[in-house]
């Protein structure tokens, strides 16, 4: 079915560069590799050779899981549904892609991909021509193999790789999207948890851009981006219901955009834990509850910025519980907010601000 790329987008007062905040970006998106290869087409240096030969050998047909199979969605083409009820933090499926591609490359797009394909193993090569090619519905010959990269590639660090499995999964907005995927630098493949409770029956959706926008502007991008016409459960939602969660979703991205200015101190360590109480208790309210690791991280550097102590253990306690629901307890994020639960001086923003006592979370563990 239709795919994505992955996306990155509204930065969180995240000042340091290894931070988880910067990590997650990977559960936001953006067109990348569309954007990506265009320019990259232009750029002269290139960063070839480790990449080309990246090609993974260990992905067996991952194509069946206990927990899930792939099936036919009248509308959608294929689609992964649940196969029994699965709880939420369940680790539905860790895939290692076809192939990367590095952010940087000096050869035409269509010649590239071409090439990377033509060296997969026949299998994987059939593997990947039964990809759909969605995206660019007119695409023939040698603009096929693009076409089907574009349609189905999604981001995996600082690469774009192709994870026909992950592939199959369609897109859901705001509170439909019920799994989210993460790349793994360590084993260098992408894991998919699901952060809420899917039921047997109910179908696996992951989201392909950043949601947090009115129906009409989120439907345009989806259909602009990737070529489809968003039916999923909140696109569906009466008309009004539709406003109150376009009202909530706005609300939630303009205080995102609002507490990224902590990071320039336009606002203070108080302020900034009361935007992230309120991010939290609208995401209640609309059901959407992905990137809620890194929203209380942020809230953690915050807490731990201004001296409190108490707060960025309590922060740091409940990123760890989310990241380890969405990322799953062994990623980076999850540890690194474990280390500050632990030890909340230990935060390289550790006393950087003036002392304030900061707001604690709202949201128990
Ligand atoms: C799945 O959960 C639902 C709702 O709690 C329950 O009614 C149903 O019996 C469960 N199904 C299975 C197979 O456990
Ligand atoms: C901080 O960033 C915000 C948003 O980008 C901007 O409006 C504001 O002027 C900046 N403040 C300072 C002190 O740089």
């Amino acid at each position: 079915m239709v795919k994505r790329t992955k996306r990155k987008q509204h930065s969180l007062p995240n000042t340091s560069a290894e931070g988880p905040s910067r990590l997650q970006i990977l559960l936001r998106s953006s067109a990348f590799v569309l954007y990506a290869l265009v320019s990259i087409a232009a750029l002269g240096a290139a960063v070839w050779s480790q990449y080309y030969l990246r090609t993974t050998s260990s992905s067996q047909n991952i194509s069946t899981s206990p927990l899930w199979e792939i099936v036919d969605i009248p509308g959608k083409g294929k689609g992964m549904v649940a196969r029994r009820n699965i709880t939420q933090g369940t680790l539905l499926l860790r895939e290692t892609p076809l192939f990367l591609v590095p952010p940087t490359v000096r050869q035409s797009p269509e010649q590239l991909i071409i090439a990377l394909v033509s060296q997969l193993p026949l299998e994987k090569q059939q593997v990947f021509d039964a990809l759909s090619h969605h995206a660019r519905p007119d695409a023939v010959g040698d603009a096929l193999p693009l076409a089907k990269f574009e349609t189905n590639s999604m981001n995996a660090g600082e690469s774009v790789g192709i994870f026909p499995t992950i592939a199959r999964i369609n897109h859901g907005c705001s509170s439909a999207f019920n799994a989210a995927y993460s790349w793994r630098e360590d084993t260098k493949e992408t894991v998919v948890y699901a952060f809420k409770p899917i039921f047997q029956g109910e179908e696996i959706l992951i989201s392909y851009t950043d949601t947090k926008k009115s129906r009409d502007n989120r439907r345009a991008y989806l259909k602009q981006s990737y070529n489809f016409d968003c039916t999923c459960s909140v696109c569906s939602l009466s008309p009004e219901l539709s406003k109150a969660s376009d009202a909530r979703l706005e609300r939630m991205a303009a205080l995102r955009e609002k507490l990224a200015t902590w990071a320039n101190k336009s606002i203070g360590g108080q302020e900034a834990t009361s935007v992230i109480n309120e991010i939290w208790r609208l995401g209640d309210e609309e059901q959407y509850l992905s990137e809620r690791g890194a929203l209380a991280y942020d809230a953690a550097q915050v807490a731990a910025a201004h001296w409190d102590r108490v707060a960025a253990q309590a922060w740091a306690e409940l990123a760890h519980k989310w990241f380890a629901i969405e990322l799953g307890v062994n990623s980076v994020q999850a540890k690194a907010a474990l280390r500050i639960a632990q030890n909340p001086r230990s935060h390289r923003d550790w006393g950087s601000r003036y002392k304030m006592e900061v707001e604690r979370p709202i949201a128990g563990l």
